[in-house]
C-alpha cells in the first residue's frame, strides 16, 4: 500500500493559529504531540467504543509529556450528546483535582470532539485541547474550526461556544476501523465542500469514490487535506459565523430537520447531510441559481458514497418546525444555503411553497 507523506494544513486565526497534521501512523509519532501546551495533568475523553481501540496508544504517547494521564469513555452516540454526559467530563477534571493547564484530548468521532470541545471551553473558563479525530466527518469537518456544541432536545448544536484546539491529528490509519456506514457519512461531509467552493474537487471526488470508499490511504490523505484546506480557509475569512462560514451548513438545514425529526441517531448526522445537499441543491435550481443538473449529479455521487437520497415521510408542518430552530434562521424565517452557480454558495430564505415542493419530491412516501 502507497503510504502518503505527513502534510500539515494551517489556519490561520491570530494567536488562536494551529496546524492540521494529516498522515499515517501519527498516533505513534511524537512529531505530533511535541510543541503542544506542557502541563502536569492530561484527560483523554473518548468513549465506550472507540477508547478500548485506542486511548492505551495514545497515552503511551502523552505520558512522556504529562505526569498523570486520565482517561475517560463516555457513552456512544449522538443520543448521548447532552448536558448529562458533558457533566461526566466536569466530574472527572473536578474529582481528579485537574488545574487550569490541564491538556483535553478529544479521542473519537463529531460527537466525542464537540463534547470534549465545549467541556474544555467551559472548565475553569477554558483549558487547553486537542483534537484527535477518528472518524472520516470529524477528519475533514467537525475537529477543525472551533464549533463545539451538545444538543438540546429542540435542537441540535443548540448549546455551545467557539472554541478552537491547539492542533488536530488526522491519523489516516485510525480509519481502518471505522464501520461502512460511517465512512459513508464522511464521505456527505467531502461531498459538501465541492458545490460550495471547488468544482475541480468535485470531479476529483466524482473519479476517486470507489478509492475512497476502498480507503485507498492516498485518496483518503489527499479528500482530508482539500477538505481541511477549503474548511481552514472559510474559517479563517469568518470564524464566528458572521457571514461567510454559513456556506459550510449546505445541506445542514433539511439535514438537521431529518436528524431531530428522526430521533438523534437514527440518521447519522453525514447521512442527513447527504440527503440535505440534494434538497438544497434541487432549492438552488427552482430559485433559478443553479442548472437544474446538479441535482442528479449529486444524488447519483451520494448514492454511490453508499448514502441514502430519500429523506424520510415527515408532516410539512413538521419539517417547517424544525427548520426554524435552525441555527441560520432570523425572527423565525428560515434562510438556506443555496449553491449560487457551481463552486459558490449563499444563505437566503426562500418562499414556503417551493421548499414544500422541495421536500416532496424528495421525501419517501408516508
Ligand atoms: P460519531 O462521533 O457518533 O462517530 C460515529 C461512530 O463511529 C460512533 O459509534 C463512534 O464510536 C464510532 N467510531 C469513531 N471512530 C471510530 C473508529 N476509528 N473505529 C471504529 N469506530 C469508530 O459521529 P461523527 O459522524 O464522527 O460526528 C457526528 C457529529 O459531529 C454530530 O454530532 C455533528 O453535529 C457533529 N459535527 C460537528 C461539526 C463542527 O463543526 N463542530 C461539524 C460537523 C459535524
Ligand atoms: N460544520 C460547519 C462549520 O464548522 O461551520
Amino acid at each position: 500500500m502507497n503510504t502518503p507523506a505527513t502534510i500539515h494544513v494551517p489556519i490561520a486565526l491570530g494567536e488562536r493559529s494551529y496546524d492540521i497534521h494529516i498522515g499515517c501512523g501519527l498516533l505513534a509519532e511524537a512529531a505530533s504531540w511535541a510543541g503542544l501546551p506542557a502541563s502536569a495533568d492530561a484527560l483523554i475523553v473518548s468513549n465506550t467504543t472507540v477508547a478500548p481501540l485506542y486511548a492505551s496508544r495514545l497515552a503511551a504517547q502523552l505520558a512522556v509529556r504529562h505526569r498523570r494521564v486520565l482517561q475517560l469513555a463516555l457513552p456512544d452516540g449522538e443520543q448521548h450528546k447532552d448536558a448529562a454526559t458533558l457533566t461526566l467530563v466536569y466530574d472527572q477534571l473536578l474529582g481528579a483535582g485537574c488545574d487550569r493547564k490541564t491538556v483535553v484530548y478529544a479521542l473519537g468521532g463529531g460527537v466525542v470532539g464537540d463534547m470534549a470541545g465545549f467541556a474544555a471551553a467551559c472548565y475553569m473558563r477554558g483549558v487547553p485541547f486537542v483534537q484527535v479525530p477518528t472518524t472520516l466527518l470529524a477528519q475533514v469537518d467537525s475537529s477543525v474550526g472551533g464549533k463545539t456544541a451538545i444538543n438540546h432536545p429542540l435542537g441540535k448544536n443548540m448549546i455551545g461556544a467557539f472554541y478552537q484546539p491547539a492542533r488536530v491529528i488526522c491519523d489516516l490509519d485510525l480509519l481502518d476501523t471505522l464501520p461502512e456506514r460511517e465512512l459513508s457519512a464522511g464521505l456527505a461531509e467531502i461531498i459538501k465542500y465541492g458545490p460550495i467552493a471547488d468544482v475541480v474537487f468535485l470531479d476529483w471526488i466524482e473519479t476517486h469514490i470507489d478509492a475512497l470508499r476502498a480507503r485507498d490511504k492516498a485518496a483518503l490523505a489527499h479528500a482530508v487535506r482539500r477538505s481541511c484546506e477549503i474548511k481552514a480557509w472559510v474559517v479563517s475569512m469568518d470564524e464566528r459565523e458572521g457571514g461567510l462560514r454559513a456556506i459550510l451548513n449546505f445541506g445542514h438545514t433539511f439535514g438537521h430537520a431529518i436528524e431531530t425529526g428522526q430521533g438523534y441517531g437514527v440518521w447519522l448526522h453525514g447521512e442527513a447531510v447527504g440527503c440535505g445537499m440534494v434538497m438544497a441543491a434541487d432549492l438552488s435550481a427552482r430559485l433559478g441559481l443553479v442548472d437544474a443538473a446538479l441535482v442528479p449529479r449529486l444524488q447519483q455521487l451520494c448514492a454511490r458514497a453508499g448514502l441514502p437520497v430519500r429523506a424520510p415521510a415527515m408532516p410539512l408542518a413538521r419539517w417547517m418546525d424544525l427548520m426554524r430552530v435552525d441555527k441560520k434562521a432570523e425572527a423565525g424565517e428560515i434562510r438556506f444555503v443555496l449553491i449560487n452557480g457551481l463552486g459558490r454558495a449563499l444563505v437566503r430564505p426562500a418562499p414556503d411553497a417551493l421548499v414544500a415542493d422541495v421536500i416532496a419530491t424528495h421525501s419517501l412516501p408516508a
